[in-house]
């Protein structure tokens, strides 16, 4: 489902418990108020149990935020959310999802692989807090060129 800001206190507790360096209040803030940015979320039994934050960039979309509860995870949540988020751009009709993860998020890293992502570069030094490389991950809607192809030749 799409969050608005009444989850902004859930919000900020997941992503206080996810990272080593997280968004401040404002970062989030900002994130929830700009309507081009979009927050998916799951909620179990009334509580938030994850979120991500993404941004369409013309065909891509792009994964700025993604985590779960750390009670919650390995549940199968985070494939959920994600497929949520895939099934929003495939409406959309977008071609790939992208995001950088740090190259020390092995954890992260293998559960965008077995998502389906593949890596697809590596920036040195990305991350100014404590100087970790970012890998450049993508995810390529499943016969995005098919049917892209297919709505051209129906117009014909
Ligand atoms: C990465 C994260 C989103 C995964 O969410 P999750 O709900 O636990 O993931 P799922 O239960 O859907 O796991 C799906 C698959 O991912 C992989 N995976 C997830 N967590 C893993 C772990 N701790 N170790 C190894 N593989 C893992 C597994 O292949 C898993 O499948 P399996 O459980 O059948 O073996 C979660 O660990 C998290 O929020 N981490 C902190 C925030 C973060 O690092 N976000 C990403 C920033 S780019």
């Amino acid at each position: 489902m799409l969050l608005d800001i009444s989850f902004f206190e859930e919000i900020k507790k997941i992503e206080n418990e996810s990272f080593d360096f997280p968004w401040n209040e404002e970062t989030i803030l900002k994130c929830l108020n700009l309507p081009e940015i979009k927050c998916f979320g799951i909620v179990d039994s009334s509580q938030l149990c994850a979120f991500s934050f993404v941004l369409p960039k013309w065909k891509s979309l792009h994964v700025a935020k993604f985590a779960v509860k750390k009670n919650s995870r390995r549940k199968g949540l985070g494939m959920r959310l994600m497929n949520e988020i895939k099934s929003f751009w495939e409406m959309k009709r977008g071609k790939e999802i992208t995001l950088e993860v740090r190259s020390k998020n092995l954890t992260a890293i293998k559960f965008y692989l077995n998502f389906g992502f593949s890596i697809c570069g590596k920036i040195n030094k990305y991350y100014a807090d404590d100087g970790d490389d970012a890998v450049k991950m993508k995810y390529v809607i499943p016969h995005f060129f098919k049917n892209f192809f297919m709505a051209k030749i129906s117009d014909l």
